[in-house]
């Protein structure tokens, strides 16, 4: 059997004296989107600062595609194939798109021309945009384009539908269905839950640092846990 293209152990962080993750263990097959949904604070950004390689763990391990990168750091991971976008904005504001997309493809030594990077995530119209003007749905695209400089066989999404109306959450939406069908694995973490149950082919329930619930989308509004515990 094929190894995951990525998967997490029994991940444990202690941040600040407190177990933020608490033995989060999850797999993340190419081709596959997954949805990590939880209320705030349930430790969704400390996981994937941990898979990325921005945290280590106090206990547990990450593997990527077999290869265990527990001790990796973020960089070394990247080499490997890992892509991330963090929550918090990861662009250059004061370049224009055009210069953004050059400035990561010059660091990540791509090939791809500008324009077709751009249209990938739907931007080929805003090349002469200043990213600070960017709507909070191209930024996010924009960082999207960033992460995906190196054509990542693992991308980790935390939050592109925060800021973002319902039909720039669609559009990213697609954007992340495209590269899965294309053998890329994709991990996202929202608060949409219905946008991104319509992108997800499955989804796990983050409370309290530890895996709650885990089935597939059509299943998740009505999983007496995730009524109980996340829905209200
Ligand atoms: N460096 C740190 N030191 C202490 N506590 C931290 C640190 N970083 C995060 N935390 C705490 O860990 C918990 C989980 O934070 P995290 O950002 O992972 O949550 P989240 O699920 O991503 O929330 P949101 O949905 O609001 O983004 C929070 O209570 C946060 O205050
Ligand atoms: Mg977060």
């Amino acid at each position: 059997m094929s190894s995951p293209a990525l998967a997490a152990d029994d991940l444990t962080v202690t941040l600040g004296g407190a177990e933020i993750l608490r033995g989060v263990s999850l797999a993340v097959e190419a081709g596959q989107v997954l949805g990590v949904l939880g209320p705030s604070g349930a430790g969704k950004s400390t996981l994937f600062r941990a898979l990325s390689g921005e945290l280590r763990p106090g206990r547990g391990s990450v593997r990527l595609g077999g290869e265990d990168v527990t001790g990796l750091p973020l960089w070394k991971r990247a080499q490997r194939g890992l892509g991330y976008v963090p929550q918090t904005p990861s662009v250059l504001f004061d370049l224009d798109v055009d210069a953004n997309l050059k400035a990561f493809g010059r660091i990540a030594r791509t090939a791809k021309p500008v324009g077709q990077r751009a249209a990938e995530v739907e931007l080929e119209g805003r090349l002469a945009i200043r990213a600070r003007d960017l709507s909070g749905g191209e930024r996010r695209r924009l960082e999207l384009a960033r992460a995906l400089t190196t054509e990542p066989r693992v991308l980790l999404c935390d939050e592109p539908l925060a800021g973002v109306d319902p039909t720039g959450a669609q559009r990213i939406g697609r954007i992340l269905r495209t590269r899965a069908e294309a053998g890329m694995a994709v991990l996202v973490a929202d608060h949409r839950v219905s946008e991104a149950l319509s992108f997800c082919d499955r989804v796990l329930l983050l409370l309290d640092g530890r895996v709650e619930v885990t089935c597939g989308p059509a299943e998740f509004l009505e999983h007496p846990a995730v009524r109980r515990r996340y829905l209200g």
